[in-house]
């Protein structure tokens, strides 16, 4: 694994919960894979353009991949295509992506650039690769809370995966945060699980797993 391309999605930046636990999954992936690069792109911060009348007319009538209304897409495609794994840090927002991270689909989800449409159904056209997709939601989704309280409808993830398996993508592995809204203890909870099953899907060598993690810093 070469190069790997990390998506942040929340506006709380640096204080996200989702980018605490994804930043830890990025130092995971770096320490097992030396040579590892990272292109980080920031949706929050510079979220890529919704579709406008010159990109769905562009789409529509079939324009070259130089039409001046894919400039964005193809940026967006191009890192994509160039990376080995993909790691995604959302935050759920009203049961589903973010609209940044929504934004950012309509770029690359793109008929005869990045997926094919054949009697057959849509066919993917890029490289499959591991996805990383770290979720931090205030409720809990996944199942019923500990309370008892019946789990939020979910959107996010089927979703997520149905517009990522379009282009090809299909090797997701989604790491969830939970209940982040319900107090620091729950919080703590939520971190630790998370870390649990980083652990599972990253492991490091034992001497690694012993050392420290980073003070959370309050979120
Ligand atoms: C606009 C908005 C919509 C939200 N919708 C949901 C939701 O549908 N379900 C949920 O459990 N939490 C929801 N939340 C809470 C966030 O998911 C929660 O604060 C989470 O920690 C955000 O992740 P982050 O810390 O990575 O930004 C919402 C928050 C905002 C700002």
């Amino acid at each position: 694994m070469r190069a790997i391309l990390y998506l942040t999605c929340s506006p709380k930046g640096q204080f996200a919960f989702s980018r605490l636990m994804a930043d830890e999954l990025l130092a995971r992936l770096i320490e097992s894979n030396r040579n590892a690069q990272v292109v980080h792109r920031d949706l929050a911060t510079d979220p890529p353009p919704v579709p406008d009348a010159a990109f769905s007319a562009a789409v529509l009538s079939a324009a070259p991949a130089d039409d001046p209304a894919f400039a964005t897409s193809e940026i967006l495609i191009g890192e994509l295509e160039r990376c080995d794994a993909l790691v995604i840090a959302t935050p759920m927002h009203n049961y589903g992506v973010p609209a940044v991270l929504k934004a950012w689909i309509d770029q690359v989800v793109r008929i005869r650039r990045s997926f094919q449409s054949t009697p057959a159904g849509k066919v993917g056209v890029l490289r499959d690769r591991p996805v990383f997709v770290v979720v931090a939601s205030g409720g809990w989704f996944t199942g019923p809370s500990p309370s008892g309280s019946p789990a939020q409808p979910d959107f996010l993830t089927p979703y997520l995966s149905a517009a990522l398996g379009t282009i090809g993508l299909n090797d997701l592995a989604f790491i969830t945060l939970e209940g982040l809204t319900r107090g620091a203890d729950g919080a703590e909870r939520a971190l630790a699980s998370a870390r649990t099953r980083l652990a599972h899907l990253v492991p490091l060598s034992p001497m690694s797993e012993t050392r420290p993690s980073a003070p959370i810093p309050s979120r």
